[in-house]
């Protein structure tokens, strides 16, 4: 959030440490301890300024909270102190919008604080106005609850408003990072948001702040790299996300954003998940304080102090520390040390934590010790898609019992209303609908057909391969070069992605290379006669998947390039004098054997809608820019291997990428 927010007299001011992110955490809670005030008393006196109309029909029209003109704290401390602690506890509750579709009266019943939609979870039809009237539809039952508190809706837009049909469909964050371009991530950030605040969502989970370790990971695609240093200069997605102002929250075209998954979730050891058939994803990060802070926490510390991020989701992963403690892991979901005293006292983070989906169900004990365990390790909001009522009872019971302290549900809330006020919509919750003409607009579309471009990353190019030039005949073979489906990945359309052409609009690589050359031929499997060709194509890679689906020894996940793949590289590639391979894939593959049968190879990750900017770098329109933001292994037996290990010898550095001009 941003610290330069006038506070009035009284409120809490917490210490503005500059002091340097070092040492352990023991070291970190005894400097805090007693470093905070406590909140304000709850409820504001009344004076002149306070009045509102006389004629607004909203409930407690009169009271300071509904006063734009008063600083947000001093709404906040008002509005909390009108308060039940069933509204409160309502507050801090997030729920599937598809569970509350059948009943939406629980969303005024409970006082549910927030809902979302999860991958995939979209209105029929999929459409800018049918999402904006399914979420004011939303909102006007939190509306109609006693203090009107408006509802904050969440959605993954990840890689743009990708849940939408026709939204603006740009690279996943790993080819973002090959771009090394901040202010390009920032635009494709800001076209997000506009998307998607113009259809309802206030609020994106995003970005991924992660820091890919082992590209075995199913996620290794949401993090802009194995750097931390990269993927905090790529931060910058925070800024196009909620802009740079307080005031910017509550345009129409910024939303809030959430940096996760902290911390850690990139940097668990290989077959340590506990959830699932998982390999990596939600596994135990083993470390030591240094490490911990040098690599996993590093990004946190600018997404709170520099971009104001206004929430954070912690990381359904385990941290088990090898320096420190019993050894045990601790879920990030429960861990109080690095969620209250590292993150919200000793680096100041004061927007909202909201958990991860049913995280709190993989802590130890019943229900209501996995809720109490969350809630006092400092958790705010709860993403308990199917069990809000069961979560709202519970934790009214915990308080009432006092094993959870009305201060925490009181600095909880707080932070939740906040976020509320600053968005604005107290004053305007139904979506203003001002910018959905920008949706996938040529303009917008331009942005990501860029980012593709500068993401390629030119890894062989022997014999002048490339540019290709328009006049040659190209034969193209891989079923990735045209399948939208695969080369957006996952987190488009639907959680896991699909195959295929046809589920929503764009280019496919193939397209792009039409638009260039006059006389291309295209056969999937390399059937059709090669004859008379001068240069062939080969599109390889990966088909969609997300999370731990895609972890390498999960649902058959490897490394390795498919059978099909690699004989179309021995049969384009051995009967065309000259051969290009592309890689369209979420993460490095092993292509160590197949490299010599090329002429050129491209890393083309998974660049969304817009294949057109592969063909822009391929024919010479665009340099090539692109540098590798993870190593490239000779084998997955290397994995993982990062720049800066010892006896490092990977296939491709990282930052590795050559340029190739007309
Ligand atoms: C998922 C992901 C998280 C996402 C959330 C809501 O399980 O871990 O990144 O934001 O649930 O879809």
């Amino acid at each position: 959030m941003h610290p330069h927010t006038p506070r009035t007299p009284g409120t809490r001011q917490r210490r503005r440490t500059g002091s340097r992110l070092t040492g352990t955490l023991l070291a970190t809670a005894a400097l805090l301890a007693g470093a905070l005030t406590a909140p304000t008393a709850a409820g504001a006196d009344a004076s002149s300024d306070d009045r509102t109309t006389a004629t607004d029909p909203r409930p407690q029209a009169q009271a300071p909270y509904r006063n734009a003109k008063l600083p947000v704290d001093r709404r906040v401390a008002d509005l909390l102190g009108r308060m039940t602690l069933a509204e409160k506890v309502g507050q801090m509750t997030q729920a599937e919008r598809a569970a509350v579709d059948g009943d939406r009266d629980q969303i005024t019943r409970l006082g549910l604080g927030s809902l979302l939609s999860g991958g995939g979870s979209t209105p029929k039809p999929n459409t800018p106005e049918a999402w904006a009237d399914m979420v004011d539809a939303y909102q006007e039952k939190a509306l109609a609850t006693r203090l009107g508190i408006p509802l904050l809706y969440g959605v993954d837009s990840v890689h743009g408003h990708n849940n939408l049909v026709g939204a603006t469909v740009f690279p996943h964050n790993m080819a973002m990072g090959a771009t090394r371009d901040p202010q390009l991530v920032r635009r494709a950030a800001e076209i997000t948001a506009t998307e998607t605040r113009a259809t309802g969502p206030q609020w994106a989970f995003a970005p991924c702040v992660c820091v890919v370790r082992d590209v075995r990971w199913g996620r290794s695609y949401e993090s802009y790299g194995e750097d931390p240093d990269l993927v905090t200069r790529m931060e910058s997605a925070i800024d196009g996300l909620q802009g740079t102002r307080p005031e910017d929250l509550a345009r129409p075209d910024r939303v809030l954003a959430s940096a996760k998954h902290f911390a850690g979730d990139g940097d668990t050891e290989y077959g340590t998940s506990t959830t699932g058939t998982y390999t990596l994803d939600q596994g135990v990060t083993v470390t030591d304080h240094e490490s911990f802070n040098r690599i996993d926490l590093a990004p946190y510390v600018p997404a709170v102090r520099k971009h104001h991020v206004g929430t954070i989701m912690p990381s359904y992963s385990s941290v088990k520390w090898t320096d420190a403690g019993d050894g045990k892991p601790v879920k990030m979901s429960a861990h109080k040390e690095l969620l209250t005293d590292v993150l919200k006292s000793k680096i100041g983070f004061d927007g909202f934590l909201i958990s991860d989906w049913e995280a709190i169900h993989q802590l130890p004990g019943d229900y209501a010790a996995q809720v109490r365990a969350s809630v006092n390790a400092g958790m705010d909001m709860f993403m308990e898609p199917y069990a809000a009522p069961k979560f709202v009872e519970t934790l009214i019971k915990e308080v009432e019992a006092g094993r959870v302290e009305t201060s925490r549900i009181d600095d909880a809330v707080s932070r939740i209303l906040r976020a509320k006020f600053r968005l604005g919509l107290f004053e305007k919750p139904y979506t203003d609908r001002s910018n959905a003409d920008t949706i996938g607009s040529p303009a917008h579309r331009a942005v990501a057909r860029e980012a593709v471009a500068k993401s390629q990353v030119l890894l062989k190019n022997s014999g002048g391969a490339l540019p290709l030039k328009k006049s040659q005949k190209i034969y193209v073979a891989g079923v990735n070069a045209d399948d939208l489906g695969n080369q957006a990945g996952g987190w488009t359309v639907t959680w896991q992605g699909q195959s295929g052409n046809g589920h929503f609009p764009g280019t496919t690589i193939l397209g792009g290379i039409k638009e260039h050359a006059e006389q291309v031929t295209y056969s999937q499997d390399a059937a059709a006669p090669t004859e008379g060709n001068d240069v062939g194509v080969v599109v390889v890679g990966e088909t969609p998947y997300a999370e731990g689906m895609g972890d390498v020894g999960n649902g058959g996940h490897t490394l390795n390039l498919s059978a099909a793949d690699k004989a179309n590289i021995d049969r384009v590639c051995g009967a065309i004098e000259t051969c290009v391979v592309l890689d369209v894939a979420g993460r490095p593959q092993i292509v160590t054997d197949e490299l010599a049968k090329t002429d050129a190879f491209v890393m083309s990750w998974l660049p969304g809608a817009e294949g057109g900017g592969v063909a822009d770098v391929l024919f010479g329109r665009t340099p090539f820019t692109g540098k590798l933001p993870v190593t490239w292994p000779r084998s997955e037996a290397q994995e993982p291997i990062n720049v800066g290990d010892t006896d490092y010898d990977p296939l491709f550095r990282y930052g590795f990428g050559l340029s190739a001009r007309r």
